[in-house]
């Protein structure tokens, strides 16, 4: 049998569920860069990607944010290569800009147990920006371990595993133009 890459087996074989095509991802884009341009006018604000799985969104967000911008990424890890949360939270990389009296909003691919935005907002916020926000392009509420607070969310979803548009499953996947569901 002809060997089928697991981009293949998702795109072509139809093993994973679309959950959020792409023409919705756009239309969504739009509306969240229109929210943010307004909130953030004359305030020339740091956007800070989270790495790896926020890379695709942060390239499409800021690119609908039509203001003065400045861009900088942090690397922080909690999954490993699992499908669950590992409970803690490891910096891989940190950010170059001086963000004392800046305003921040940090781009976070999706929020699971929010362990990972209480660990960001702690970070940032022994840096005294001027002010922190953070824009999730998923949220899986019903998987809350900790209470925290995402200013924007570009969609809501159920608690179950997905992958594309920047979300991995082993390190794969993440260049899938939509948003799958792994069953
Ligand atoms: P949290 O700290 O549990 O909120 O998890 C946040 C991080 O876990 C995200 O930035 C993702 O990298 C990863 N993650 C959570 N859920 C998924 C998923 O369904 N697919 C792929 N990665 C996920």
């Amino acid at each position: 049998m002809k060997h089928r890459s697991e981009f293949e087996k998702v795109v072509y074989d139809g093993k994973f569920r679309i959950l959020i095509s792409e023409e919705k991802i756009e239309k969504r884009l739009r509306e969240l860069g229109k929210q943010i341009t307004e909130d953030y006018r004359d305030k020339n604000p740091i956007m800070i990607g989270v790495l790896n799985g926020g890379f695709i969104f942060m390239a499409d967000i800021v690119r609908h944010v039509e203001i003065d911008l400045e861009v900088d990424f942090i690397k922080i890890s909690s999954y490993g290569n699992a499908t669950t949360s590992s409970g803690e939270v490891k910096m891989l990389k940190d950010i170059n800009a001086e963000v004392s009296g800046r305003h921040i909003l940090v781009v976070e691919d999706i929020v699971d147990t929010g362990l990972s935005i209480r660990f960001l907002e702690k970070k940032f916020l022994e840096l005294e920006p001027a002010s922190l926000k953070f824009v999730s392009f998923l949220l899986k509420k019903d998987n809350a371990r900790v209470e925290y607070n995402i200013d924007y969310v570009g969609f809501e979803i159920p608690n179950e595993f997905v992958v594309g548009y920047g979300l991995d499953h082993k390190q794969i996947l993440r260049n899938l133009p939509a948003i799958y569901v792994m069953d």
